[in-house]
């Protein structure tokens, strides 16, 4: 297989592994993605009043919350219907699509946000390229990323918790990890990304958030409801499944850093 069609078939499996964890998406992982929304939004402008603003790879609809309560006008978009679909009668208008070709015209928008979507991209620049072209001259891109290498404790702890009940990474989230997520998970790599795609007047800085992961039960509905490994705990019998979250949550000692840190990435569309 060539790289590009590589590339076309671990977005396929990033869409249908978020596209199968929505509504477990929204009772885990959303707890604390919706605080680092917050501080992503809080790095950008203070004025957000009557804002045409992207959420890019909106998911279950965090930062568009945080947009709207700010008094932006935010529109979703993702790959996976199923993530917009979460509480839809009651969120900003969506569409499916591709970061990587956004069906906007040029200049739509006063700002995007990709929040823990560009680094699901494999050619991040790319994404970044199509925010540029759909910002107006003067407005602003978010974006946030993990930094490599500093992962939260709960990570591993849960990881190897569901090791001992017979988990092992899907091959997409192996992928990922190894070939993909670093590509904007340094602050130079991120900030090289974004010149390269035009982007000059350009910042990345790491921010810690306080993301509650000092509670153990945040911390394990975090790690068991990712996409990469609800596939497999939604499929263990009831007792089992019951029996691994005590575990977890077992293994998860006291004193549990509540903070997570992520790269800020600040943008002003020239
Ligand atoms: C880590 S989740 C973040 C969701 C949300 N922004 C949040 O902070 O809770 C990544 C989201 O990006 C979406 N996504 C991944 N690749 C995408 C792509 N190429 N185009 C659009 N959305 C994508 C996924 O479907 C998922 O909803």
């Amino acid at each position: 297989m060539d790289d590009a069609a590589a590339d076309r078939r671990l977005v396929a499996e990033i869409r249908d592994a978020y596209e199968d964890g929505a509504e477990w998406w929204a009772s885990g992982p959303a707890l604390l993605y919706h605080r680092l929304a917050a501080a992503l939004v809080a790095a950008g402008p203070s004025r957000l009043a009557g804002r045409r603003v992207l959420d890019l790879g909106a998911g279950t609809g965090v930062a568009s919350d945080v947009l709207s309560a700010a008094g932006a006008r935010p529109v979703a978009i993702d790959l996976a219907h199923s993530m917009l679909a979460h509480r839809k009668h009651d969120r900003p208008p969506g569409v499916v699509g591709d970061a990587a070709a956004l069906p906007f015209h040029d200049s739509t928008f006063d700002a995007v946000v990709a929040a823990f979507s560009l680094n699901h991209a494999p050619d991040p620049g790319a994404v970044l390229a199509q925010c540029r072209r759909v910002t107006r001259s003067g407005g602003w891109i978010l974006a946030s990323t993990f930094p490599s290498g500093a992962d939260h404790p709960a990570k591993a702890v849960v990881e190897t918790t569901l090791e001992q009940f017979g988990y092992r990474r899907p091959g997409w989230y192996a992928t990922f990890k190894a070939d993909i997520a670093d590509r904007t998970g340094a602050p130079g790599a991120l900030l090289e990304v974004a010149l390269a795609a035009g982007l000059t007047d350009a910042c990345v800085d790491r921010v810690a958030v306080d993301a509650g992961l000092d509670d153990p039960d945040v911390a394990v509905a975090w790690r068991l409801n990712m996409p990469h490994t609800i596939g497999f705990v939604a499929g263990l019998d009831p007792d089992t499944r019951a029996a691994l979250h005590t575990s977890a949550r077992a293994a998860l000692s006291d004193g549990l850093p509540p903070s997570v840190t992520m790269l800020a990435l600040r943008a002003r569309v020239a």
